[in-house]
């Protein structure tokens, strides 16, 4: 391990709570190397000054690190497949389900989930975490680009959004179901008795272990039969370990 990025994982860390060490070093340094040739810092030492003297500025690169882009209705088949395989179950047990959307970003997975349920006239609450507050006071203000709407239909875009300048914002009747809270996924508590948790191209930039952690806490935190959700680049090849079965693209259900 290179001994300057050492150092600068500890000073990050004491500045910003965010372990580094949990994350691939070499994408994450690449990233960083960016950012500061972007911004004319020839070093860490450099970089570290800068978050400490520039409060908007650390909040642009914990953003710009964390990788904040997302989308409504992002990988279209794992939303059919919740909608068609696990909302007429929970509608047919009189559930109100808790879901749990980490590392939600702008809220875009967020908002998805409560159309899709209440599309299903189902009751629910939906707990929606992100490290990046950035990102989190655009998932609470519910105001979207166009390009983040591409995956809505057409009628749903009617139904739940006005259209506000060059975007949309979500109707409040969607706000109010959902809770947005800063949190740190690799310090902060989990939550228990979840009916769904969605956890999706968050996993990609943590080390394995990292990851097999998570994944325990994530199981952890689950109901049983409750289910979790992946991105598609994170499916998993050994679920059981954790309780869990695969049971259509990117959906695991705990079975014990
Ligand atoms: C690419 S976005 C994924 C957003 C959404 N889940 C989706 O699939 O469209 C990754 C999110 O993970 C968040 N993230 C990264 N590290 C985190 C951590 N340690 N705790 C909580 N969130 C984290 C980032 O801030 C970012 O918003």
């Amino acid at each position: 391990m290179d001994l300057a990025y050492a150092s600068f994982q500890r000073a990050f860390l004491k500045e910003t709570g965010l372990d580094l060490t949990s994350y691939k070093q070499k994408q994450m340094q690449r990233r960083i190397d960016q950012w500061m040739s972007r911004h004319g810092l020839k070093s860490y030492n450099d970089l570290i000054k800068l978050l400490q003297q520039d409060g908007d500025k650390r909040e642009e690169f914990l953003g710009y690190l964390t990788i904040n882009t997302s989308q409504f209705f992002r990988d279209q088949k794992v939303f059919d497949n919740i909608n068609t395989l696990i909302l007429p179950q929970w509608k047919k047990q009189g559930l109100t389900p808790r879901v749990w959307s980490a590392g939600t970003s702008i809220g875009a997975e967020a908002y998805t989930m409560a159309i899709l349920l209440q599309e299903a006239k189902l009751n629910y609450s939906i707990l929606a975490t992100d490290i990046d507050e950035g990102a989190l006071q655009q998932a609470r203000s519910g105001v979207y680009r166009e390009n983040q709407l591409q995956g809505v239909p057409p009628h749903i875009l009617g139904v739940y959004f006005t259209k506000e300048g060059e975007g949309y914002r979500v109707k409040e009747s969607l706000q109010r179901g959902i809770t947005f809270r800063r949190q740190n996924l690799l310090e902060d508590p989990f939550g228990r008795s979840f009916d769904m948790i969605l956890c999706r191209n968050v996993f990609i930039y943590f080390t394995w272990e990292t990851q097999e952690r998570l994944l325990q806490d994530f199981a952890r935190a689950l109901r049983r039969e409750g289910y979790f959700i992946s991105g598609s680049a994170e499916q998993m090849t050994d679920p059981a370990k954790y309780g869990l079965k695969r049971i259509a693209h990117c959906i695991y259900k705990l079975e014990n």
